[in-house]
């Protein structure tokens, strides 16, 4: 129903313009949930009444609610806290071996560096569970978990912690040892785990032929417009072919053909480039690309450029333009070189969430986790089951596009191909290698809609609806039509469905799905005052249709980092999980049977700056503990039945 008065409608009617029904597409799709919102806002409306689907009336088709469990309650406990009837098991915490045979941790953070590349890294992010084959086909008892570790916190990772003077410098003796035992707790963790042969309920790892990690030295390859490009060759690899490791792995996605993906997100903060674009060796090219993706000074703090040539950006001009990319990973074939797919397109890729097209292409969206950034997808250039068939890979090519919001809740995905528009070689685009290496400037040219930083997506798996994760940007100033509020501390969810219901589609219809934050009309959110948060950021939807919502940042009452579940039949969002103190809570999978849940918690104990931690937390191992891990949660309920109903 319309609320007249609406503090959204008040305060944002003027930026936003009046929203048009949802155009095409959506009644002939064909596959829509009879319950979905969007049917019923464009069958009885001709305008969206309220961007949040909480408000819209009258769409509930009477079937029962995907989602039953009690909500919870905000929380400040150093705790995980989940509805009554459920429990929540910490696994896999960093440190911990991959294989039970593996180096056990020192609670005092002294394993080496070598022990750490047989450990569980920090940071844990994006999450997938691979069934193993049962005798019953896919197991929800036998797998394996896929675990992004996207950055440390060298004060939990050294027994002596780090000390820093004003500048930020590190005044412990860095050593080749210190860098290699970073790199070796970022990466990527596949592991085998398997229902606890003691304790039903719980979760334990195996011995296993496919565990194994993936640090920023594992060797790699392109594929794609740009492997071989002039831009990725290097003195170690002047055939711009094999790129070394991955880092700052963030969300994730999982491939139709069942292969995990990873994103490298900000990957720029690791490399030193201490002469603003001026040493000997960096082109005018290379300086444009260093500002534009950020890599310039001593990054994040990182100190693997004192014992590392390759993180020294003034040496190796051209080694940042090897990452940035979308990384595909084979878990089944521990053999396998992973592969960065170029022809997804360079930028701060947060995660990676499939459809296909009506065509059978494979289609991919993708957000650009930075102030201002864009929302990309990929559509693939054949019926992905047919490139699998001819032996090639569905993200070897294709064409990428980026999102231009419009007024009237429409908007055009703007394709980034080289000769096309302004993407000359007048402008620097000589090749499409170009035009992927350097995603950002060709998308600044073609005027995609600047975001609020667009972190995660995910796609309706009936619907074909796409939802993104705006996390917040609290340095925008004019608002624009996709993007609100200005000051946006509280970020907000689009929700988006390409024309004809086919991701193929060059066109889209759009709207507000929710506007974050306290729902009491003090901040133009959308949200009930019961189901506040804050900083949307992983996102992902189950196989029924339930939309977790996980949130990275100041939640509304200052209350710790959260979970909650929106039932996309009817709109409505429900509190399932608090993280412990100073977390973030990032990364969802499930097993096919949707018994468990694994839900990683980020940084627990991470309170400050992240050079400068303070350790608030002692979260999994508890009080008395010397420090807080990272870790995954395996959630179930106690009656063992499906998460959510
Ligand atoms: Fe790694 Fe944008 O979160
Ligand atoms: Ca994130
Ligand atoms: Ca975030
Ligand atoms: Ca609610």
């Amino acid at each position: 129903m319309t609320k007249t008065g609406d503090t959204f409608e008040d305060v944002m009617a003027a930026e936003i313009g009046r929203r048009t029904v949802l155009r095409g597409g959506l009644m002939g799709a064909g596959t829509f949930l009879a319950a979905s919102p969007f049917m019923a806002s464009t069958a009885g409306a001709t305008e969206l009444p309220n961007p949040s689907p909480q408000h819209l009336g009258g769409f509930s088709s009477g079937s029962r609610s995907l989602i039953s469990f009690a909500a919870i309650d905000t929380n400040s406990e150093d705790t995980v806290t989940v509805p009554e009837g459920y429990t929540a098991q910490p696994m896999i915490p960093w440190g911990d071996p991959i294989v039970p045979s593996g180096p056990t941790f020192n609670s005092d953070a002294s394993n080496s560096a070598a022990e750490q590349a047989l450990q569980f890294g920090m940071g844990h992010d994006g999450i997938a569970y691979f069934p193993l084959r049962g005798g019953l086909g896919p197991s929800s008892r036998i797998g394996l978990l896929c675990v992004n570790h996207e950055y440390t916190i060298g004060e939990q990772l050294f027994t002596e912690g780090l000390a820093r003077n004003e500048d930020r410098e590190i005044t412990v003796e860095w050593t080749a040892e210190h860098t290699l035992k970073e790199q070796n707790a970022h990466g990527v963790s596949i592991t085998e785990v398997r229902r606890h042969k003691n304790n039903y309920k719980e979760w334990e790892t195996a011995e296993s032929r496919y565990a194994r990690r993936i640090t920023p030295n594992t060797p790699m390859s392109f594929d794609g417009p740009a492997a071989g490009h002039r831009l990725l060759q290097t003195a170690m690899d002047p055939e711009g072919v094999t790129p070394i490791g991955t880092w700052n792995n963030c969300g994730n996605g999982v491939t139709p053909w069942g292969t995990y993906i990873t994103c490298e997100e900000n990957f720029n903060g690791y490399f030193w480039e201490e002469t603003d674009g001026t040493a000997d060796g960096i082109s005018t090219e290379q300086a444009e690309l260093n500002a534009r993706y950020g890599v310039g000074g001593r990054g994040f703090g990182y100190w693997w450029a004192t014992t590392d040539d390759r993180f020294r950006a003034d040496l190796h001009p051209q080694e940042p333009n090897r990452f940035g990319w979308i990384v595909e990973i084979d878990p089944m074939d521990p053999d396998s070189t992973p592969i960065k797919h170029t022809a997804l397109g360079r930028f701060k890729h947060e995660g990676a969430a499939f459809g296909t097209a009506a065509n059978g292409a494979i289609v991919c969206y993708m957000g650009d986790d930075e102030r201002f950034d864009y929302l990309y997808k990929f559509v693939g250039a054949q019926d992905w089951r047919a490139a699998k068939a001819a032996g090639v890979s569905p993200l070897a090519e294709g064409t990428l596009y980026v999102a231009r919001f419009d007024e009237g809740s429409i908007g055009e995905w703007l394709p980034l191909v080289q000769g096309e528009g302004p993407l000359t070689a007048a402008n620097g685009f000589v090749d499409q290698g170009d035009v992927v290496i350097k995603a950002r400037l060709a998308a600044d040219l073609l005027g995609a809609t600047q975001m609020d930083r667009p972190e995660w997506t995910a796609v309706h798996p009936e619907t074909g609806e796409m939802f993104v994760t705006c996390t917040n940007n609290s340095r925008r100033t004019e608002p624009n039509v996709a993007n609100p509020r200005i000051e946006n501390r509280m970020g907000h969810i689009l929700r988006l469905l390409d024309d004809d219901g086919d991701p193929g589609s060059t066109t889209f219809t759009w709207d507000f799905f929710v506007l974050a934050g306290a729902g009491d009309g003090t901040d133009g959110s959308t949200v009930d005052a019961e189901d506040l948060f804050g900083s949307p950021d992983g996102l992902v939807i189950d196989r029924r249709g339930t939309m977790w919502i996980q949130t990275d940042g100041s939640q509304p009452d200052g209350s710790n980092n959260q979970m909650l579940a929106c039932d996309l039949s009817t709109g409505e969002i429900r509190r399932f999980l608090v993280g412990p103190v100073d977390c973030e809570v990032t990364g969802v999978a499930f097993t096919p049977d949707l018994s468990t849940m694994f839900v990683n918690i980020q940084h627990p104990g991470d309170s400050g700056p992240a050079d400068n931690p303070t350790e608030t937390s002692t979260w999994p191992d508890g009080e008395g503990a010397a420090r807080p891990r990272p870790a995954t949660v395996a959630i179930r309920r106690v009656d063992g039945q499906m998460i959510g109903t």
